[in-house]
């Protein structure tokens, strides 16, 4: 019997993330963040001096990341850099590794490695899609790009990051299009996901219609 796993698919900052992480710790599930994946990956990349766009550099640092996830932080090499991998630098750095095969490649066995009982709630653009074709719940949760952006903007200030609406906003938009137009695994609905438009819903309500969906009904 296959391991069930939920796969949350969606644009950035809709909330996918504490949505999918809440959805699994409601289940006892495993969660895997793949973006923070592809962050890891630009970030070594920027570490080490690695163009974001040497396909087949970024690819061997991707395929070696020393990376470990826990509850409390994601370390690279030992060390966390939880807040490091949300700089916006990096979130652009991170679609434009993503938009590289030979990266998509690399990181594909890692994320199925994450696949084990009882279960796994996983976020991303293609857990439903190419990671996890197979995977027994397949949503696609968006929100407006405002709404999007005024929810990364209370994020970043939360965690004493200073930031402003509007670029935040031209970023989301310009990232939009950058995930949604590559030629490997784009940012779509798949046809066989539900959509779950969260704009004027709360939290909550999100990680209940997904409960829901899955069968597992608290
Ligand atoms: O979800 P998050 O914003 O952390 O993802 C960062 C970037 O990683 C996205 O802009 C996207 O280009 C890429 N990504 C991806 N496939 C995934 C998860 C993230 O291409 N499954």
């Amino acid at each position: 019997e296959a391991v069930p796993v939920i796969a949350i698919d969606g644009p950035s900052a809709s909330g996918k993330g504490t949505v999918a992480a809440r959805v699994a710790a409601a289940l006892g599930w495993h969660y895997l963040d793949s973006g923070a994946l592809y962050r890891l990956t630009a970030l070594a990349a920027q570490r080490a001096g690695v163009a974001w766009d040497d396909e087949a550099g970024v690819a061997a640092l991707a395929a070696t990341l020393d990376v470990d996830f826990t509850e409390t932080a994601i370390r690279l090499a030992g060390e966390d850099v939880g807040d490091a991998i949300r700089q916006e630098t990096i979130s652009v750095g991170a679609s434009r590794v993503a938009a590289l095969p030979a990266v998509r490649d690399a990181l594909l066995f890692r994320q199925r490695a994450f696949r084990r009982a009882p279960g796994l709630v996983g976020d991303g653009r293609d857990m439903g899609s190419v990671v996890f074709p197979d995977a027994t719940t397949k949503v696609f949760l968006t929100a407006s790009v405002e709404v999007r952006a005024e929810r990364r903007y209370k994020q970043l200030i939360e965690k004493g990051i200073a930031a402003n609406i509007q670029p935040l906003l031209q970023d989301l938009r310009e990232r939009d299009e950058r995930d949604s137009q590559r030629a490997v695994a784009p940012l779509r609905q798949n046809e066989d996901a539900r959509l779950l438009d969260t704009t004027e819903m709360t939290i909550q309500q999100a990680v209940n219609q997904v409960l829901t969906w899955s069968g597992k009904v608290l």
